[in-house]
Formats: structure tokens, sequence, C-alpha cells
């Protein structure tokens, strides 16, 4: 099994968490998402060890049918989910779903999905309103939505909590109310989309960051500088991206439905200090995943709002 696998950052509550995971967001299809479980096997059989899903991806129950196939002892796992931002009205009942779908007695880490609150209809987790805008419920703070969190830690239901798509703005907002400091804060980021102050801020308060959509799709695996370091060490462009991420202390969860990508993804190496400056050169404050819509909002929320700006 490769090191990277085996590797570990220690959260601020003491867990280990291994560097390499595997990212299990499948299709907006139900269909697709409940076809998952095999590749999801393939990765386990193949040595991860991290699992990051969420309820909003479909794929809760893939991930614990794949566990339970694999015979790997859940102590010897690290399972992510999300609290989705149409549940924070009911957080209590979210994680017991969450529970239930996987067929788990616990997540290691429970994610606040994002800081939005949205409208709970039972059959549509993305509800619109005429203008196409996501239904928004500014009824509900997300600093209630924590306080709900930090009583599911209570419980025992998870190991940790942390967050998702927060910024130093609203991680501010959060922890002027906040007993439990966040473990974990996932993010968008890649070699465009560095994040070096946030990624400081984090370290600064001792919460681990987790890079998400960290290959940056083929917008940056077919970079060039990206694609002439990768030949200098005889690897690929996806592994360069994902050495640079964990060479800055960064937890990364590449998504692959593919066995031979799921291997190229865990084989990572020690970039030079020369390489990793000039992969530095490459931020370019550009998102890939979650880019703001032709309202400039990204799900609702405005940059500002959103402190992304
Ligand atoms: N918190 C959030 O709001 C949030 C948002 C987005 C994602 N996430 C999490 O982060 C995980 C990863 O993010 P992501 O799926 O958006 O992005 P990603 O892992 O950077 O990229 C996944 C895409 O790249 C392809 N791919 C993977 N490895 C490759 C390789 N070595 N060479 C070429 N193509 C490769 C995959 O296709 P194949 O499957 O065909 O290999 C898939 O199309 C998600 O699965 C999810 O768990 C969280």
């Amino acid at each position: 099994m490769s090191e990277w696998l085996t590797k570990t950052l220690e959260l601020n509550t003491g867990a280990p968490v291994p560097i390499v995971g595997l990212g299990v967001f499948a299709s907006r299809d139900p269909v697709e998402q409940a076809k998952s479980t095999p590749w999801i096997l393939t990765a386990l059989q193949a040595g991860y060890r991290h699992i990051d899903t969420a309820w909003i991806y479909g794929t809760e129950k893939p991930v614990g049918d794949a566990i339970k196939a694999s015979g790997i002892p859940r102590e010897e796992l690290f399972v992510t989910t999300k609290l989705p931002w149409n549940h924070t009205k009911r957080v209590q009942w979210s994680i017991d779903q969450s529970l239930k779908n996987a067929g788990l007695d616990y997540f290691d880490l429970y994610l606040m999905h994002w800081p939005h609150s949205v409208v709970f209809d039972e059959n549509e987790p993305r509800p619109r309103n005429p203008d196409g805008q996501l239904k928004l419920d500014d009824s509900v703070d997300f600093t209630n939505t924590w306080a709900e969190m930090e009583k599911v830690l209570e419980s025992g239901k998870v190991k940790a909590i942390g967050l998702s798509n927060f910024s130093i703005k609203t991680m501010e907002r959060l922890l002027a109310t906040a007993k439990i400091m966040p473990a974990m804060l996932q993010v968008e980021m890649h070699p465009y989309l560095a994040q070096n102050e946030l990624l400081a801020y984090c370290k600064e308060k001792g919460i681990t960051v987790t890079a998400y959509a960290p290959t940056g799709y083929s917008t940056v695996r077919d970079d060039p500088t990206v694609a002439e370091i990768a030949r200098k060490y005889d690897a690929t462009p996806t592994q360069v991206i994902l050495s640079w991420h964990v060479a800055r202390g960064v937890v990364v969860v590449p998504k692959s439905a593919n066995l031979d990508r799921q291997k190229e993804n865990y084989r990572l190496f020690a970039l030079s200090e020369e390489d990793t400056k000039i992969i530095d050169g490459l931020d370019r404050n550009q998102r890939v995943c979650n880019k703001p819509d032709e309202f400039g909002n990204v799900w609702g929320w405005s940059m500002e709002r959103l402190g992304w700006d």
C-alpha cells in the first residue's frame, strides 16, 4: 500500500485523519448515486481508509454498503459526512438519517456543508424560487446550526465536527458564539485557488484543511507548467497537484470511479522547494467547482456574504 494512504494529520480532537481520502460525489442522478458501491469498494480494497461523503450526494448508503462488503473493521476507517443546507432546522434528525443511510454507529467527522440554510422540501434538496434562485431560509443562522452540531458531537454520534465552504469572514462570526472549535474546514482548493490567507488562518486556529475539487479538473490538470513539472518527475499532472497539496499540510479527497486513477491519486511524492514555488505562482483566485452564477451568487449567496470576494 502506498505510504500516502497511511500518512495522517492530527485533528484538534487528537484523532488522526488520513491525508489522502476518496471523494464520493457521484452525480445529481439518484440512479447513478446508487450505482457507486462497486467503485467505492475498489478504492477500499486498494487501500483507501478515508471516505468523504455527504447527505446531499446520495452516496451515504453506497459508502456503507462498500464498507460492509470490504470487511474492513470500522475503527480502521475515517468516514466524513455533511449536514445538508435543507436540514438546518432538524439537525438531530438529520444525523440519524445519515447514520441509518450508511448503516454506521458513528461518523468520524460531520461537516456543515454550507453556511446557507434552504427551505425544507422532502422531495427536493435544492428547491428553487420562480426566478431559478435557490429557496433560502434566512430564519436560520449558521451560528444556531453550529450549536446543534455541538450537541451532535456531545451525543457521540460523530467524533469531530467541522465546516465546509466557510471563509475567514463567516468563520469569524461563527467563532464568536461557538463553544467548540471546528476540527476541519473543507473548501475548494487547487493551484489556481491556493487560498493562502485562509489556510494560514486555519493553521493558526488549529483547524485542519481539506481541499475539495483538489485536482482543479482539466482546467488545472491541463496547465502546461504542471505538465512540465510532471514530466520531470515521471509523474502525471494530477500527482503533481496532489503532491503540492500534501506538501502544504492539506488533506485531499480526489474522487475517481476508476481503479487506475484511484491508484494514481495516492502515488504521491515530495516536490522540490523550487517546483513547489513554481506551482504556488499559478494561483489566480479562480474557482472551477462552485462558481458564481448569472446573478453573481453561489447558491443564492453573494460572494460578499460568503466572504469569498
Ligand atoms: N464540500 C463541498 O462543497 C464539496 C464540493 C465538491 C466536492 N467535494 C468533495 O470533494 C471530492 C472531490 O472533488 P471533485 O469530485 O469535485 O473533484 P476532483 O476530485 O478534483 O475531480 C474529480 C474528477 O476528476 C476525474 N479524475 C480523478 N482523478 C483523476 C486523474 N488522476 N486523472 C484524470 N482525471 C481524474 C474524475 O473522473 P473519474 O471518476 O472518471 O476518474 C472526476 O471527473 C468530491 O467527491 C466530494 O467528496 C466537496
